[in-house]
């Protein structure tokens, strides 16, 4: 048995104190004092915050973009995720164009399986809609994968209207969660063409062909198709005033719930980076792009407002070297992603925690029971509970650090975050009941087990909320 001893206990309520028992990869007990008896091992977490393990519902390892792969693979991005304090991942299986569900996540687990430092478990990205893939569809299901991500862009993943309400009726039938990158791909493709004419060949391009207008007209749209079909809906990394406006609009009229990510990127990183000397913009190109601060600030406050439920690192990582630099004389051919996965905890906290007043119960709800519940993982994991999983993250937030490309686990040469000092770190990471990470180090590698979901229910539905008629409407799309 492991005894994590004398720290502050939370959840998404409240913080207490107590001790904490791991046995057999379960929480096996939650008292104010658990004594140890011979053989047990001791964690004293005296003035730390322990946390349900952290989740991280979007990553993208080992991913093929068609013309490379992302340098982070599952041996590092996992590794890299449990030293930052993340127990689980899910990452997102991509169908190839013309080919099976299943043979994608057959390709997704050989990735994986036996590779893994912290538990993973699959979205699956639907990329071409036909009879066939409704079919298989109840096979993702019984295999435990009951999330689905579409595109609203990239013209070798997107999906039309037509193929998305008719996805939305399907998983409205059988229970499946679905994410949504909104960006209308029509419009991108335009404004990139413009840029290009008029010699803008620059990571700056970027952003100026994926304005705000674009993201926020494709999340009402995709709401409003949602709503047709009677579907929730999860809009994925959303980054703009505008967009958080589309959706609050969308929550205020249609029925399905409407929940929301962003990611630290959105919140801690702007617009500025894309003017950078030389090709250092590259660095930040993802999509959707870096924003203003105003976006920023809204943003963060609807997170903070539990208007946007869950923080994802999209973490797709490409080196700066030989791969963000296929696009150095036309940046759309700059590969998008950027890593994130092992900082996103000790940004939210360091960033959040003074000015803006996030509380641990906030950290607890963001980082860990919200993904949970939206993923359907709750309460095996998301929960300091008895019989829960035994991922836990004892959080020091007196650590003080900083972000360094040299330091960091993930196998890619640069991070957006580079010298950042902050404060809050992960003391003690376990994944499964078993020590993996301590201060920000591995201890032990390969800990990680797939996860198998389940759908969700109506009392998830109900549990997971969110706020409506908060806002006033300023822009109607
Ligand atoms: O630029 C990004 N975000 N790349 C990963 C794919 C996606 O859209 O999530
Ligand atoms: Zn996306
Ligand atoms: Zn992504």
């Amino acid at each position: 048995m492991y005894i994590i001893q004398n720290g502050t206990l939370v959840s998404s309520e409240k913080t207490w104190q107590a001790d904490l028992a791991l046995e057999d990869g379960r929480i096996a007990a939650v008292a104010p004092a658990i004594p140890a008896a011979p053989g047990d091992q001791c964690l004293d977490a005296a003035g730390c915050l322990v946390f349900p393990g952290f989740i991280d519902p979007h990553t993208h390892l080992d991913m093929d973009n068609g013309v490379t792969v992302t340098a982070g693979d599952f041996p590092s991005g996992t590794l890299a995720a449990v030293c930052g304090g993340t127990t689980t991942i899910l990452d997102f299986a991509t169908q190839d164009r013309g080919g099976t569900l299943a043979q994608a996540l057959e390709r997704w687990h050989a990735k994986a399986d036996g590779r893994s430092s912290c538990n993973y478990g699959f979205h699956m990205a639907v990329t071409g809609w036909n009879e066939s893939t409704r079919r298989e569809l109840r096979d993702m299901i019984a295999a435990g994968v009951t999330s689905l991500k579409v595109y609203l862009a990239y013209d070798a993943l997107r999906v039309d209207d037509g193929a998305l309400l008719d996805i939305f009726q399907e998983c409205r039938a059988l229970g499946l969660q679905i994410g949504c990158h909104c960006e209308n791909g029509d419009i991108v493709n335009l404004l990139q063409r413009w840029e290009l004419a008029k010699g803008n060949r620059g990571p700056a391009g970027h952003p100026a062909s994926r304005p705000p207008a674009a993201e926020a007209e494709a999340v009402a749209r995709c709401c409003r198709i949602a709503a047709m079909a009677d579907c929730p809906v999860i809009i994925v990394h959303l980054s703009t005033e505008a967009g958080l406006e589309a959706l609050n609009y969308a929550r205020n009229i249609y029925d399905p719930p409407m929940w929301a990510e962003t990611c630290p990127q959105y919140l801690f990183l702007n617009e500025s980076r894309y003017g950078l000397p030389g090709f250092e913009g590259a660095k930040y190109v993802m999509s959707p792009p870096l924003r203003t601060d105003e976006d920023r600030w809204e943003i963060g406050r609807a997170l903070l407002n539990n208007e946007i439920q869950t923080l994802g690192s999209d973490h797709c990582s490409y080196n700066f070297a030989g791969q963000k630099e296929l696009g150095r004389e036309d940046f759309t051919k700059i590969p998008n992603g950027i890593p994130g996965l092992e900082h996103r905890p000790a940004l939210l906290f360091s960033e959040y925690t003074g000015g803006a007043g996030l509380t641990p119960e906030q950290m607890c709800r963001i980082l860990s029971e919200n993904p949970a519940r939206l993923y359907g993982m709750y309460p095996q994991k998301g929960v300091l509970a008895v019989g829960s999983d035994a991922d836990v993250t004892v959080w020091d937030p007196e650590a003080v650090w900083t972000i360094t490309a040299a330091a960091q686990h993930h196998k890619v040469d640069y991070t957006p975050y580079e010298g950042m000092t902050v404060t809050g770190r992960a003391r003690a990471v376990f994944v499964n009941g078993v020590l993996a990470a301590r201060d920000g180090e591995p201890v032990q590698t390969g800990l990680g087990r797939y996860v198998f979901r389940r759908t969700l229910d109506e009392k998830d539905k109900r549990d997971l909320g969110y706020p409506i008629n908060v806002l006033e409407f300023t822009t109607t799309i």
